[in-house]
């Protein structure tokens, strides 16, 4: 699929694909996680903005949840703040959380909803702080203290609702409201992953910088959770590809349909997934699906 160019005999073919897709997902939600290339990219950015836009416009209720890892971390030093990694997480004090919540709920949050809604798509920027909607407790994982870092404990769904059923687009910062603490920065993938589950979306879809899952250089396009807990094992899946998976099948067990894995350097990669039989990327299914594109057999 990557760089495949349509010339104008097909063009045709490609909108006559992409009718019974339409008329399946409208009225659906799609939770899709924003990071990586697509997100800095100047070129991508303009293409991502169009394709949520387009798949808003044809009656699918969007949400975006957004990273911005790299950009802290180079806010921060701007700060003469340091950046200190615990277990490859990142360590939140104070002073961090504060560059986090200018960062990511300020300057990254607005500069996407401004180049959706120049598309015509409706996005209002919120964080997890607004109306309670991402409420989270000190995660403690595995006895190491990572700060004012926080795991969703609830998700505000019928503020989403509100904004979905008068045609808006969230657009979320991962930062949520402490039960008992102060404001905690939550990872950008956990957070996707509980909003699509407590909206029980159809799809959740992560758009990072590679293909989809490899395994030995090739791409896995279909994944079940046996198989991914033996590449987890094994090594073959690490690092910042764990928590999606492992929010992935979460997911999948809260009652969301599909979750894809889609490479954001391609152009128009989420449209390709969704309005093509063959879809791209790896999509993640129940170990009981067969390997038909929407888990059809
Ligand atoms: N089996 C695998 N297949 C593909 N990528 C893998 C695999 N195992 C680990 N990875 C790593 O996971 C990375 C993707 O996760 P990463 O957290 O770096 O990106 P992201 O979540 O898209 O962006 P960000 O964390 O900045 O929002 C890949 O760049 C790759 O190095
Ligand atoms: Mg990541």
């Amino acid at each position: 699929m990557t760089g495949k160019i349509i010339d104008f005999a097909t063009k045709e073919e490609v909108l006559i694909e992409a009718l019974p897709y339409i008329q399946t997902y409208e009225g659906k939600t799609f939770v899709i996680k924003y990071g990586g290339a697509a997100m800095t990219d100047e070129q991508l950015k303009q293409t991502f903005a169009k394709d949520v836009t387009l798949l808003r416009k044809i009656g699918i209720n969007m949400v975006i949840v957004h990273g911005g890892g790299k950009e802290i971390t180079d806010a921060a030093a701007k700060f003469g703040i340091e950046t200190r990694f615990v277990n490859g997480q990142r360590y939140t004090d104070d002073q961090m959380v504060r560059v986090v919540l200018m960062v990511l709920a300020g300057a990254i949050n607005k500069e996407i909803v401004h180049l959706i809604n120049r598309n015509g798509g409706n996005a209002i920027g919120i964080c997890g702080v607004d109306n309670g909607l991402l409420k989270a407790r000190k995660l403690t994982a595995n006895g190491v203290d990572l700060g004012s870092v926080g795991s969703i404990v609830s998700v505000n769904t019928s503020f989403l609702q509100m904004m979905l059923s008068n045609a808006m687009m969230p657009v979320i910062a991962p930062v949520a409201a402490g039960e008992s603490e102060g404001i905690l920065n939550v990872n950008a993938d956990v957070a996707a992953a509980a909003v699509a589950s407590a909206l029980k979306a159809e799809k959740l879809v992560y758009l990072s910088d590679v293909e989809g899952i490899l395994a030995n250089g090739l791409l896995v396009s279909t994944l079940t959770e046996t198989e991914a807990k033996r590449m987890v094992d094994r090594g073959d899946i690490f690092g910042g590809m764990i928590p999606k998976v492992q929010s992935a099948f979460e997911t999948l067990a809260a009652g969301v349909n599909k979750v894809h894995i889609v490479d954001g350097r391609v152009k128009h990669s989420l449209l390709l997934e969704i309005f093509t039989d063959e879809g791209i990327g790896t999509q993640m299914v129940h170990d009981h699906s067969k390997k038909g594109k929407d888990g059809s057999s």
